[in-house]
């Protein structure tokens, strides 16, 4: 069995000290391995950073995680990367990793993703070089889940998101922002790589289950949204 579990939007801040730590007691007992599918921090300081890693020192499983755009608002990437890594939390954009756990090998393939909207609602890459930016983005980092689900070499695999790659999971929030909420074209490049199940965050006020149009599984693991410290996903190694 491979046990996998799950929160996004912790939005660590300087004050933020003891209040994860708690919800995480006792993890190592029910999960092999943690996925934060970003807005680790409040405003992507490397400080905040450091406050975040202390919460997680002595978890006991692998962390993996990815941005969310919380992480981007001070520029910051590079140096917040280096604190989480620096503590064992891998951070992924456009790349996985696989991690032997419960008798099987759970890969994951991580990227921040980002906006553009779904079916009849969504941005093109037309107009503007501001517009054009904004959606090349999204597909620049949905080509690089892609190439990273490909990569993987795994029983099961997950796509470890912040932007959701379906509207059904964000049911709740208001319509008109939907596009700045997550990207169809997330979905189709899960959908062509293939994967057992997408996590997502970055949907506060959004909904806990869809999936894409290929039927794969998408959890909006938003801490507002499972009201828990984390949810448990469990998957049998053979199927
Ligand atoms: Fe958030
Ligand atoms: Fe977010």
């Amino acid at each position: 069995m491979i046990r996998v579990a799950a929160v996004g939007d912790v939005h660590v801040g300087l004050d933020s000290a003891g209040r994860l730590r708690p919800g995480l007691a006792g993890l190592a007992d029910r999960a092999d391995l943690l996925l934060l599918a970003g807005d680790l921090t409040h405003r992507g300081r490397p400080e905040e950073a450091a406050v975040l890693a202390g919460e997680l020192d002595g978890v006991g499983v692998p962390v993996v995680a990815v941005f969310g755009n919380h992480d981007y608002h001070t520029d910051q990437q590079a140096a917040v990367t280096e604190v989480l890594e620096r503590a064992g939390i891998r951070v992924l954009e456009g790349d996985g990793l696989v991690v032997e756990v419960g008798g099987g090998r759970v890969g994951v393939a991580g990227s921040k993703g980002f906006g553009g909207g779904f079916a009849g609602a969504c941005a093109s890459d037309f107009g503007e070089p501001e517009m054009r930016t904004f959606v090349q983005t999204t597909k620049r980092l949905a080509a690089g889940l892609e190439r990273a689900l490909d990569g993987l070499a795994a029983d099961r695999r997950i796509a470890l998101l912040h932007y959701s790659p379906v509207a059904e999971t964000l049911a709740g929030e208001p319509p008109e922002i939907f596009a700045f909420l997550g990207s169809y074209l997330l979905a189709e490049a899960v959908d062509r790589a293939g994967a057992d199940l997408v996590l997502h965050g970055h949907a506060h006020r959004g909904s806990r289950a869809g999936a894409t149009p290929g039927g794969i599984p998408v959890r909006n693991v938003a801490a507002p949204v499972i009201g828990a410290a984390y949810e448990l996903f469990c998957f049998d190694a053979d199927g």
